[in-house]
């Protein structure tokens, strides 16, 4: 008989996770899955995901952190009020966070690359790179202003590939980093009833994307995996859903889980894909999205 590693009777109390009873100030986890002493940068990190992604990093040891967004003002306040949260409440040491907060559009190559100049300049390394900044817009097809199809695809695809490659000419040569670009499951599925065709298209292109540039270097030690949520609850969809309570009541119905993801839903997959948990998986998508395209 094997014996078990678990404590039995009496002790059988679940393992404590909490800094006091464990002894230590980070709760206990399997070590892959740390990000301490990592570089990690986000775009579009001002709200939403990309802000969620950075507490996940925080959260996982990360205490040299780059928030990009399109307005200097929201990456320097996300900055701050990241700040207050962890080291004001004791969570992370005082002092301990080095959060470089710089404006960044991804639609411009030149914005990216001197984005990545900065960060380079102060931290000389960057090992986790998230592609969230995007966005949605709902028109029927018919009406769809094509320059407004066009910025889309600038933002979500472009970006993702701007970002994409400016963080592995600087991992290439370390032979290491891993990144993230964020589809979704509008990859897989067409989302009814809104019309967004576009916007499905661009992410089906952003999953692709990730697994292509995998596939080019997989054997120069940098990963490229894309993440896809379902219906999370953000500013974008919250915009979308305004003063449509019917709307959401059918997005719901159709999640075989009934709810829309809060965005903490993601962070267990975000420090997964990031991390060294991760380091065989390369041009995969992981999809998050209450099994909406399981049906
Ligand atoms: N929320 C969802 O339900 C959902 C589902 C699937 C996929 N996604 C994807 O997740 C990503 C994040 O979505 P979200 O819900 O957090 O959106 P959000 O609108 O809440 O946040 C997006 C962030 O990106 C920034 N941004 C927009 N354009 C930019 C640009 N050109 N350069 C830099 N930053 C820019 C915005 O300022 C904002 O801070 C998007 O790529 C989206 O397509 C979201």
């Amino acid at each position: 008989m094997i014996a078990s590693q678990w404590p039995t009777g009496e002790q059988a109390k679940p393992l404590s996770t909490t800094s006091e009873q464990a002894g230590a100030r980070r709760p206990k986890t399997l070590p892959s899955f740390s990000l301490e002493n990592k570089v990690c940068l986000v775009t579009g990190a001002a709200r939403g995901l990309g802000n969620e992604f950075c507490r996940a990093f925080i959260e996982s040891g990360c205490t040299s952190l780059v928030i990009l967004d399109l307005k200097d003002s929201d990456a320097k306040e996300a900055a701050e009020e990241l700040k207050n949260a962890y080291e004001g409440s004791g969570e992370v040491e005082k002092d301990s966070l080095n959060i470089l907060a710089l404006a960044c559009d991804v639609s411009s190559e030149a914005s990216v690359e001197a984005a990545f100049k900065d960060v380079i300049a102060k931290f000389g390394q960057v090992d986790a790179v998230v592609a969230s900044a995007g966005i949605v817009e709902n028109y029927p097809a018919l009406e769809y202003p094509a320059d407004r199809i066009k910025r889309l695809y600038d933002i979500n695809v472009h970006g993702a590939f701007y970002t994409a490659r400016e963080a592995a000419k600087h991992m290439i040569p370390r032979g290491s980093g891993s990144i993230v670009l964020v589809s979704s499951m509008s990859a897989t599925v067409v989302n009814i009833p809104q019309p967004q065709a576009p916007y499905n298209a661009s992410k089906a292109a952003v999953r692709h994307l990730a697994s292509s540039l995998a596939v080019e270097w997989a054997q120069k030690g940098v990963r490229v995996n894309s993440l896809s949520p379902g219906y999370m609850l953000t500013k974008l969809t919250r915009t979308i859903l305004a003063g449509d309570q019917e709307l959401k009541r059918k997005w719901e119905e159709l999640t075989p889980m009934g709810k829309m993801g809060d965005p903490e839903d993601l962070k267990g997959a975000i420090v997964y894909l990031t991390s060294d948990a991760s380091k065989f998986m390369t041009g995969a998508e992981l999809r998050v999205d209450g099994g909406y395209c399981a049906i």
